[in-house]
């Protein structure tokens, strides 16, 4: 159950996707901080203007703003209207700024199909360039893309090529194209799936790998969140059972109660992980459940050090 990915850390660009709510943001923030406690000066970009990761350092600013949370990683909150603008006004000059203001536009802009992801990834890119378009921008060593669940995290890393493949030419197809062929790069371009070890999930990570494939893309990594511990063995098992049995009418019942269903769900959980690592060998990796109220820096900084161990090292200088 211990693999190593040890190459993750020396892309660019991670996409983090996976079903609604099985911890994506969480693992995002998590790869952040591990990438930033290597010195990569490193972004999480949060594409479905969520702003949770703010909140949680504690910090406030303007959407689409980078924002420095702790030395070496800063966020931002992509939305596709901002990203519209900024891509109007730095590529089409006075015009674009016009076009930008205009509420005709850029309701006609949105309501292109795809245009919005391709708006959203675009910024993205722009991240991830060593010279970047926007004025004065530094350069990010890494960029963790906080994707949108499972479905739309498909559509957005196919856009590009749709786009390219449709425009053919003119400046949006170039564009397109440029940044279909950087996903494609898997040197550059890492993908994660997250996947609680429930059988929905897996499931669903399962159908992503098929969905990516059909692109031509591959994971990169499938990590297991939210992992129980298996607290008792077969006999420890028989034995609560036992007191459970004896128990009759005793406080002591509720306790026996939840030890069992805790222990079945660590055996349910241990079940989709092993379909999991079946599917995907040599690319699992697992993190704990955190038994806290919330999961705040402590939290965070503690995801971290599980995965720091299992992500490897980022490129020596020189490779870069
Ligand atoms: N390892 C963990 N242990 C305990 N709780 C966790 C863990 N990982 C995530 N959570 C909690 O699970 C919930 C969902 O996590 P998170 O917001 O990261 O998921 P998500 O996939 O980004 O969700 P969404 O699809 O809504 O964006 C949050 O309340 C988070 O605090
Ligand atoms: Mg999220």
């Amino acid at each position: 159950m211990f693999t190593r990915v040890p190459t993750l850390l020396q892309r660019r660009l991670i996409f983090v996707t996976g079903k609604g709510g099985v911890g994506k943001s969480t693992v995002a923030t998590a790869i952040g901080i591990v990438a930033a406690r290597h010195g990569l000066r490193t972004i999480v970009a949060e594409l479905s203007a969520q702003d949770s990761l703010q909140r949680t350092f504690d910090q406030e600013s303007e959407p689409f703003q980078e924002v420095e949370l702790s030395p070496g990683l800063f966020t931002i909150s992509i939305d596709a209207q901002h990203a519209m603008e900024e891509y109007l006004k730095l590529r089409v000059g006075p015009l674009g700024h016009a076009l930008a203001s205009s509420r005709l536009f850029g309701a006609f802009a949105m309501a292109t199909p795809g245009m919005r992801e391709l708006l959203s990834i675009g910024k993205v890119w722009e991240l991830a360039q060593l010279n970047r378009r926007t004025r004065d921008a530094a350069p990010y060593d890494l960029v963790v893309v906080d994707a949108p669940a499972t479905g739309h995290g498909v559509g957005l890393l196919r856009t590009p090529r749709t786009f390219a493949e449709i425009a053919r030419v003119g400046p949006i197809a170039a564009q397109a194209g440029t940044i279909a062929a950087t996903i494609a790069d898997r040197s550059f371009t890492g993908v994660i799936a997250v996947s609680t070890p429930e059988e929905m999930p897996v499931n669903e990570t399962i159908a992503l790998r098929d969905a990516l494939a059909r692109d031509a893309l591959a994971l990169d990594a499938v990590i297991v969140n939210a992992r129980y511990p298996s607290r008792f063995d077969t006999g420890e098992i028989a034995a609560i059972e036992a007191a459970l049995a004896a128990a009759d009418g005793s406080p002591s019942r509720g306790p026996l109660r939840a030890a069992l269903s805790e222990h079945a769900r660590a055996a349910t959980q241990a079940t989709q992980q092993e379909r999991l690592e079946q599917e995907f060998p040599g690319l699992v990796v697992t993190l704990p459940f955190m038994f806290a109220p919330a999961i705040g820096l402590a939290e965070l900084e503690a995801l971290a050090d599980a995965l720091g161990e299992l992500l490897g090292e980022p490129a020596g200088e020189g490779a870069r």
